[in-house]
């Protein structure tokens, strides 16, 4: 559990509060490429850790992140013309490039002084790894780049990325993304057959991949703190004398990468981006570090992604407001859910504690170690106000990891012994 206090300051993400300040040393990614390909194309509305932004692509292809209010009465910028290299307000014409200047104000007197000292705010953007990149911290210390992560390294016929919103705060989904435990049993599948029996002997593995998962749902958890955040291995009995390691990372300020079942697949991470301390876009990346991905790559990662609304809004198909798609035969003789699909399981569950979770309420067991020290290094980030850059930010090599699942002896150390898998 975590008091009120320390719950608002890991949860509120908005201008100047602790959180929200640590989230803006780094570069935050915010959209798909494939959302803003058009040069001068239709501008973007964009909501990313509180403020109300819109994005838009010039004439000569450079990308743009200001202010959504037009700094003289406040129009919507939205409703603004994308021309000639900026983005003209619709009311009385003012026009901004993608660094913030004003170059035109038609209805203002030739000569205005207004023409030079008035600014919109912009934020510096990149575009890099399949999807788009914001700035928002202080513009006297920008990143050197974004974290080198692997999904953005390869090549893009190696990558699929995609998004989706998620209506509950960031740190709910990301402790979804961490917690090993869970899956053993929200994603289990169940065997029709055993209906008559109790559940525990009615699972099914949650894939066929996953022998272990389902053999031994007590895993214990090892937490290792590393430069980038944490490396989490999530014991499991394998053989008389072996254990079966999941090892996940996580990536401060919320990336994640889950372990792959062989060397062959594909692995997948996450980036759970606030748009505000109620929304989240989860992004999901799938990855391959030495091939592109096959059409069943990319089949087998949309089967368990959720599938969206086809408007550019990346709201899921099924939500809350349909339950989720509930079905409860499903559920009696199936799955655990009577959901399909592993990531609208997670949006269930996650979304169902309501947009911020009361964790002053909750009951902490065993398992959820790897949560307890994700909440105590982003409260410690958070509060470490004394300087204005993080470290992690400053060192994008640091991002260079992978996650890995591997068999290993029982007595050798599940680091060391993964070392291999997880390089890069
Ligand atoms: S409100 Fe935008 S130019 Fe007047
Ligand atoms: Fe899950």
């Amino acid at each position: 559990m975590l008091t009120r206090t320390d719950n608002e300051s890991l949860t509120r993400v908005g201008p100047g509060t602790p959180m929200g300040i640590y989230m803006r040393r780094h570069w935050i990614p915010f959209l798909l490429s494939e959302e803003l390909v058009q040069r001068d194309g239709a501008p973007l509305r964009v909501r990313l850790l509180g403020e109300d932004l819109i994005a838009f692509r010039d004439t000569d292809g450079r990308l743009g992140l200001l202010d959504r209010y037009c700094p003289h009465r406040r129009v919507d910028l939205f409703f603004g013309r994308n021309e000639d290299c900026g983005l003209r307000c619709v009311y009385h014409g003012w026009k901004f490039d993608v660094t913030g200047a004003v170059t035109d104000m038609p209805a203002e007197p030739a000569g205005t002084p207004l023409l030079e000292s008035v600014r919109i705010k912009s934020y510096p953007i990149r575009e890099w790894g399949g999807v788009i990149w914001a700035y928002m911290g202080d513009s006297a210390s920008v990143p050197p780049a974004p974290p080198q992560l692997e999904w953005g390294l390869v090549p893009d016929n190696a990558r699929l990325v995609t998004k989706r919103l998620q209506q509950n705060n960031y740190a709910q989904s990301l402790e979804g993304g961490i917690d090993s435990a869970h899956v053993g049993i929200l994603h289990s599948r169940l065997d029709p057959e055993k209906a008559h029996l109790p559940f525990g002997e009615r699972q099914l593995s949650v894939s066929d991949r996953l022998p272990h998962m389902g053999t031994d749902k007590t895993p214990r958890f090892f937490v290792r703190p590393a430069d980038y955040g944490l490396m989490i291995g999530a014991r499991r009995n394998s053989g008389p004398d072996s254990y079966y390691w999941r090892i996940t990372q996580f990536l401060l300020p919320f990336y994640t990468i889950i372990p792959r079942t062989s060397e062959d697949d594909p692995i997948t991470g996450h980036a759970w981006v606030p748009i505000d301390d109620e929304n989240t876009w989860t992004f999901t990346m799938t990855w391959h570090p030495k091939r592109a991905l096959t059409e069943k790559d990319i089949e087998h990662t949309l089967g368990i992604d959720v599938p969206v609304l086809n408007d550019g809004s990346y709201r899921p198909q099924l939500d809350r407001s349909t339950e989720y798609g509930l079905d409860r035969d499903m559920q009696r003789l199936r799955n655990a859910t009577g959901i399909d699909g592993i990531g609208l399981q997670d949006a269930a569950v996650q979304e169902s504690m309501g947009p911020i979770v009361d964790r002053s309420l909750e009951t902490l067991g065993a398992t959820d170690a790897a949560i307890v020290a994700f909440r105590r290094l982003m409260l410690r980030n958070a509060r470490g106000t004394e300087s204005d850059v993080a470290a992690t930010a400053q060192n994008p090599d640091w991002y260079r990891v992978r996650s890995a699942g591997v068999v290993l002896p029982r007595e050798t150390d599940f680091v060391a012994g993964a070392a291999p898998f997880m390089a890069i």
